[in-house]
Formats: structure tokens, sequence, C-alpha cells
């Protein structure tokens, strides 16, 4: 891997790789060629292949979900659990016979599995259909990159060794017109034990408030209303800046913008919540009533060997203060199951937590060990039958604590910003409360992308129903 130094990429490297997507429309001479990408892992995959596809829109290619009819197939990949890569690689082998009727067909893999050389070697050596892999911090170059596999029809590889850049003014084809994402900044910088994130994405660098706020303004005046703040860990945005500008200043500022109707964000560390952050949420109206605050494990003993750098009463008066400002907030989480070392024990801090938080939803993850991060060097790995007994104990009291949380909604009129039908009830049109639970309901094509009041009559433990109220 070649080691780079971290840099804003300049303007006129953007306008040469704006040159390379100009010269491949040219070159695929009016043709019709088609796009497949297959997004793994967090938002900010999900805001990158957004990006591959603004630039691949620029280069006359349009969009199929069809992977026989594509000309074009990329993975954007996540390495944070082990089950994400197997799925890749497996994908990738499936498209062995696809490559082989139509070698034409351009196959390429990127993200943050690419960052570790061992995924590269193995893609090297044992999947030699795929045309083009690249890493996390070069994905402004996927322009000139993708021109040198039609040019040369040889495979590329170019994957990076750095701190991580910063690339503004990607071209961005959105993947919905009513929310978006916006990236506010990159990487991380806390290293707990047994995350490969830090790793793959690079140091914690954040873009410049006014580069965002401007991004933000165009939204609204195309018409978006909602928009998530993204970043690994969003309360240290500005820290690297060489200048007071904290995220709840970014907020209050990103409150003012016209058209915007809602702001959310995340994800949130929570020994960098400051009360400075909680008033700024508290006061601005469009900052919606709900906060991701991983907890991870709820045993301080755990917490410490994960470098979490707060104890489990530090969370918990944390929550306390948050509810006291903000009572309607809903809160969720994240949590791993199985981290080295944890006894019967420590699991009943755990579910001590949620009892305690009631958390409106938990996103719980089997510990899954990375190669390359200290707990995976850790002799005292848990056996996979007591995570999952673990794991299914804590799905059960956790799924109990939402369903009750929603019951209470039964009756109540709440707000909904309108998404369009729904994906699973072609009857309904489906939406989000503020606090970031799905509605369904009777609605309308005038409806989308409006607010309007939904009465709730039925109650789930994922999502609720209801009917439009004046
Ligand atoms: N094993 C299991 N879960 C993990 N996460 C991060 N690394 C691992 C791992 N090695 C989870 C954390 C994080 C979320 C995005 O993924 O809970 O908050
Ligand atoms: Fe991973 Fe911890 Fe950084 Fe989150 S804060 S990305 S869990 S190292």
């Amino acid at each position: 891997m070649e080691r780079r130094e971290c840099k804003v990429v300049s303007q006129e490297e953007m306008a040469r790789q704006a040159g390379f997507m100009h010269l491949i429309k040219e070159k695929n001479a009016g043709a019709l060629m088609k796009y497949n990408i297959s997004t793994f892992g967090c938002q900010m995959n999900e805001n990158d292949s957004e990006r591959l596809a603004g630039m691949l829109t620029e280069m006359g290619y349009t969009h199929t979900d069809k992977l026989e009819e594509s000309d074009l197939i990329i993975y954007n990949t996540c390495c944070v659990r082990e089950n994400a890569e197997l799925k890749v690689y497996g994908h990738l082998g499936s498209l062995k016979g696809l490559k082989r009727e139509k070698p034409e067909l351009v196959i390429a893999v990127c993200g943050c599995m690419m960052q570790q050389p061992e995924v590269v070697e193995e893609i090297r050596n044992k999947y030699k259909h795929v045309d083009l892999v690249f890493g996390t911090h070069n994905l402004y170059k996927f322009p000139e990159l993708l021109y040198s596999v039609l040019d040369t029809r040889s495979n590329v590889i170019d994957v990076w060794d750095c701190d991580g850049v910063i690339a503004e003014d990607i071209p961005t084809r959105r993947e919905n017109d009513i929310k978006a994402w916006v990236t506010i900044m990159y990487g991380c910088n806390n290293f707990c034990s047994y995350c490969i994130v830090p790793y793959v994405r690079g140091r914690e660098r954040s873009r410049r408030p006014e580069v965002i706020l401007n991004e933000i303004k165009q939204l609204g005046e195309q018409g978006f209303k909602e928009i998530t703040l993204l970043g690994q860990n969003v309360n240290s945005y500005g820290k690297d800046l060489g200048e007071e500008f904290s995220f709840a200043k970014l907020l209050r500022e990103v409150n003012e913008i016209e058209g915007i109707e809602r702001i959310r964000f995340m994800t949130s560390h929570p020994k960098d919540l400051s009360d400075e952050l909680i008033t700024a949420m508290r006061d601005c109206d469009k900052v919606c009533e709900h906060l991701h605050l991983p907890i991870q494990a709820g045993s301080t003993e755990v917490l410490k060997k994960m470098n979490r750098k707060y104890t489990k009463d530090q969370y918990l008066e944390l929550v306390e203060k948050i509810r006291k400002e903000i009572p309607e907030i809903s809160i969720t989480t994240d949590i791993i199951v199985g981290f080295p070392g944890e006894t019967d024990e420590d699991f009943d801090e755990t579910i001590d937590v949620v009892k305690k938080v009631r958390y409106d939803m938990a996103y719980t993850f089997l510990y899954s060990k990375r190669t390359g991060t200290p707990a995976a060097k850790s002799g005292n790995q848990v056996p996979e039958e007591v995570k999952k007994q673990r794991f299914d104990r804590l799905l059960e009291v956790q799924n109990k604590i939402s369903r009750e949380i929603n019951d209470k909604l039964l009756g109540q009129v709440v707000e909904v910003l309108v998404e369009g039908p729904s994906k699973t009830n072609e009857k309904m049109y489906t939406g989000r409360t503020r606090t970031n639970k799905i509605v369904n309901f009777q609605g309308n094509e005038e409806m989308v992308g409006k607010l309007v009041r939904i009465k709730i009559d039925k109650v789930q433990t994922w999502s609720l129903e209801g009917s439009p109220v004046q």
C-alpha cells in the first residue's frame, strides 16, 4: 500500500477528475451504459455510494437494479464485522459466471474492506475477475481509475495508506429527494479496542463549516426537508480546524437554513457529548428529539477494556442530564455482546443499563474479531454459544421495552415527514416521527415531502400505524 500525506484535494485535481469523467463519456460514445452499486455498512458508506453514483451520472451511466444488464458493478464494502466481509466474497464469487459470459463487464470493489492489505491480496489471488480495487481515501479518483481500466483493459489496484484526505465538490446522486445525508467529518481518533474503523477510515478530519453550510443551503433550495449530519463521532467536530467551531455551533447554524425542516445527526460518542450540545439540541426547533448514543457494554470493567473512556454510572448520568433538558427524546444505542473476557456478571450490567435507560431501540451485535485491533489479540474470547445465548436474552429484554414505549403512543397524534409509498405494503404511505419511529398510514402522493399529523391506532415493536388528522 502506498503511504500518502493527509491533505485537502486541490481544485486542480478535482478538475482533472472531471476531465476523466468527460473522457469516459466520450469513450462510451452515446452507448447506454448501466451501473449497479451494492453498499454494505453504515450511512457514511451510503453517502460515498451516492458520490460514486453522482460521478457515474456525469459520465453518462444510468442506474440499473439488474446485475445481468450492468456494464459496471461496484461493491462498496464494510469491514466492521466479519459477516459483512463474507457477504462481499460471496457476491464476488457468484459474479464469475457473468464475467465469463460478458468479458467487457467491469467489476469494482471499494470501501473499508479494501484498506486491509490481506483483503486486497485475497482478491488479487482468488478473484481475478475483479477489474478495479480502490480504498476509502481515493474515492475522488474513481473517474481516473475507471478510465484506466476501460483504456487498458487490465486490472487496476490503487489503495492508499494515509491519515485521510478531504475531497470537496464530488458530484452526488442522492438516493432520496426528501432526506439527505451530509458527511461533516471523516475518520475516527478513538481506537475502541474492538473496532477497525480508525485503521480503515483514517484520523478525524472536519469539513470546513462554510462548505457544509453551503451544501445544506443548496439542499434546502432543492426541496430537501431533512438532513442527517454524519461522522463517526460528530461530537468532536471542529476540534481539528484550529478555530472555535464546535458541533453545537454547527447545529445552531444549520437550524437557520431555510427549507430544511428536520435535522438529525449521528454518531455521538458519550465521552464527547457536551452540555453545550445538549443545550443546542434543546434550543434548535429543527433538531429532532432523537439521540443515537452507543453504550457498547454495561460493565465498567468491559468499557475500560473497550477503551471507551466512560463508566456505566457516567453514561447513566449523561442520559439523565439529556432527559432533564429534552424529556421527550428517544434514545437508541449500539451494544456489543461477548467482548473478550465478558463474564455473566458483566453481561448482567448490560441488561441493567438497558432496563434503566429504556432505549427506544438498540442495534445489537455479536462481538466479531477484527485482525489488527487490540481486542482480537486477547486470549479470553467468549465461546459462540455463550454469545448467542446472551444475545437472545438481550433481544428479548429490548424488544419488550421497545414495544412498551410504542404502546404509550397509541391514540396520540404525531408529526410525520412523509417519505413515499411503503415498500412493504402497497396501499400504505410511510414516514418517520421526529423521534425516528416508522409510521405507516393511508396517504396519498400529495403528502410526500410534507409534515402531516397522524393519529396512532396500531402499535408494533418496530413500527406504528395510524391515520391522518387535520
Ligand atoms: N464486533 C461487533 N460489533 C462491532 N462494532 C464495531 N466493531 C465491532 C466488532 N468488532 C459495532 C459497534 C459500533 C457499530 C457501528 O458496530 O457497536 O457502534
Ligand atoms: Fe469505532 Fe469507537 Fe471510532 Fe466508533 S468511536 S468508529 S466504535 S473506534
